[in-house]
């Protein structure tokens, strides 16, 4: 069975000659949700740019679907793979929400009640109907943070990809977001130095819903505070060894050595 994405090897240092990855590893199955966990500085940010192409490794490889992330493919993986980032605001930039999440279909053709029905179907599943008209900036960070996800919902992606979610969210904010992510029947990476929220959203022993069989219990090493303070230390490179082929979601750290 060919994963959702598969990492191997992966190397990038940025131009300063910070080397940020080193030799990771990592494979997500169809319909898994899995959280990497690392401390600041670990390397998870850049782990998310090399997911569609943004970042290119200089050693390993990155592979959507079984597709390798190049130039070739670069329009195809960018369509299978969305990227949520920690700011929504460079997520939506558009006079009225609704504006932001049509912009994705908009531009990839759709049009007219089509159009129309895709941006209704974003919105309602982040929990967001009816709120299309308002401006993005009139909205709380956390439905900014939702009307982010629904403009990469929009374009109806394979793999979903969330860079810290949970950054500066209130408690209502964090479950609104939880219980949107959780009822969603997609493949999820979610990246964080949050353990309680990657336990809640990647819980041990529960399958994914697309898959059935596989694997059930949840594996990699989960940092708690003691684990997290005995991670890499600042500057170190993300060296994440995750087990391969697995078919449940599940919480990996992102500091393995
Ligand atoms: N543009 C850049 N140029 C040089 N070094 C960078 C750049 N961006 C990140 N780095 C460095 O690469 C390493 C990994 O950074 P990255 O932002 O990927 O970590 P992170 O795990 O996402 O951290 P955080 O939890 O703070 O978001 C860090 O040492 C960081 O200083
Ligand atoms: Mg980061």
């Amino acid at each position: 069975m060919i994963p959702a994405l598969r990492l191997a090897g992966v190397r990038f240092a940025y131009p300063d000659g910070q080397v940020a990855l080193d030799g990771v590893d990592l494979e997500v199955a169809a319909g898994e949700r899995v959280a990497v966990l690392g401390p600041n500085g670990a390397g998870k940010s850049t782990l998310v740019l090399h997911l569609n192409g943004i970042l290119t490794p200089q050693a390993g490889t990155v592979e959507v679907g079984g597709a390798p992330v190049e130039r070739a493919t670069l329009a195809e993986v960018r369509r299978r793979v969305a990227l949520v980032f920690q700011d929504p605001d460079d997520q939506l930039f558009m006079p009225t929400v609704a504006d932001d999440v049509a912009f994705g279909p908009a531009h990839a053709g759709l049009r007219g009640p089509e159009l129309e029905a895709r941006v209704a179907a974003a919105l309602e599943a982040v929990g967001l109907p009816g709120l299309g008209a308002r401006a993005p900036h009139h909205l709380s960070l956390g439905q900014r943070r939702r009307a982010a996800v629904a403009t990469v919902l929009a374009l109806r992606p394979e793999l979903l990809v969330l860079d810290e979610p949970t950054a500066n969210l209130d408690p209502a904010a964090r479950r609104e977001l939880a219980e949107v992510l959780t009822a969603l029947d997609l493949t999820t990476v979610v990246v964080t130095h949050d353990l309680p929220y990657a336990l809640q959203l990647c819980p041990p022993g529960r399958a994914p819903r697309r898959r059935a069989g596989g694997g059930r219990r949840a594996h990699g090493r989960p940092v708690g505070r003691r684990g997290a303070a005995a991670g890499p230390p600042p500057g170190a490179p993300l060296r994440l060894r995750a087990p391969r082929a697995r078919a449940g979601p599940r919480v990996t750290d992102a500091s393995l050595r």
